[in-house]
């Protein structure tokens, strides 16, 4: 049976490639995408992820709005990534698909309430969304199979020094989550960054030839671009549809069970995931950390996903 998914993400030019994968890969069901803000402004990451949609020809898929910013703080989209609009590159079409009345926390209690078996929630942005879903609506919690997660490292950051940007930008989030014992899978930088986008992968997908191949190609050139002036990877990392290819398919990547907690305080380290690899807190692991990535069964998943949609 496929598996039923939301996905909650922050459209981003890596979530959208996330997106493509779970509406066409047939192992997922996805029953709602949900946005964040997070990348850009909740009004870009909702308008963006619309436009994913409608690029890729998928009817069907219900989408709403959910949090503007992060539970504390204020948001700092990142726009030298993926430019002001959250999606920089293509011109973006007028999406066809409708924005849904609910907010995020109403469809997605609807969708879990409404489900024969238990939602995975993939999320691919700060994790506002389904750290208010845990904390004001825990009845539901037994009805998620599992939460996996883009976000922190179990090395490097990306935003500060030891903070990946999702976990830097809503930390007392992934503490709810994180409190709330809710199946929990990190897919991190220390992986990510191995689902490199080189030239080759650019131009496997530009030779695709679907609508949404030609639109993902722009992306992925924009995306390219800013990496190599932001962060110095001319080879940017296509970080979000890992989550996606591991419930397709597990053996995309390497785990293990680890402990993980999450810096919310910190003169210099806040949002750093604190993963326990070395057993070092003897603390009973509560989290499945993503290690190493099979980057040809990978990159076989997304460049079939673009070539099966529109
Ligand atoms: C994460 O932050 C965003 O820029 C990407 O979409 C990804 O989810 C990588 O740090
Ligand atoms: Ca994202």
């Amino acid at each position: 049976m496929p598996i039923p998914v939301i996905l909650d993400c922050d459209p981003g030019h890596d979530d959208v490639f996330a997106i493509w994968l779970a509406a066409a890969n047939p192992a997922i069901d996805l029953r709602a995408v949900t946005t964040v803000g997070g990348n850009g402004l909740l009004e870009h990451t909702t308008l963006n992820a619309r436009v994913a949609l409608t690029v890729a020809g998928v009817d069907g898929v219900p989408v709403a709005r959910g949090a503007a910013g992060p539970l504390a703080g204020s948001l700092h989209p990142a726009e030298d990534i993926h430019g002001a609009n959250a999606l920089g590159g293509p011109v973006l079409p007028e999406p066809t698909v409708p924005l849904d009345e609910r907010d995020a926390q109403t469809l997605m209690r609807d969708v879990i309430q409404a489900s024969e078996a238990p939602v995975t929630i993939v999320a691919t942005g700060p994790l506002t969304n389904i750290g208010l879903l845990v904390r004001d609506h825990p009845d539901l919690i037994p009805g998620i199979a599992r939460v996996i997660w883009m976000g922190g490292s179990t090395t490097r950051g990306n935003a500060t020094p030891y903070a990946e940007f999702n976990a830097l930008t809503d930390p007392e989030a992934i503490a709810l989550v994180l409190d709330s014992r809710v199946d929990f899978t990190m897919v991190g930088l220390n992986i990510t960054h191995q689902a490199l986008v080189t030239r080759e992968v650019r131009e496997r997908i530009g030779r695709i030839g679907t609508r949404t191949a030609a639109f993902g190609s722009e992306l992925l050139e924009f995306f390219c671009s800013t990496y190599e002036v932001a962060q110095g990877m001319p080879d940017g990392p296509l970080h979000d549809p890992i989550t996606v290819a591991m419930l397709i398919d597990p053996a995309v990547a390497t785990t293990v069970r680890s402990h993980l907690d999450i810096e919310v305080d910190g003169t210099h380290t806040r949002g750093a995931t604190r993963v326990d690899l070395i057993d070092a807190l003897g603390a009973e692991p509560n989290a499945t950390i993503a290690m190493d990535l099979d980057t040809d069964r990978f990159w076989t998943l997304v460049e079939e996903a673009v070539a099966a949609l529109a």
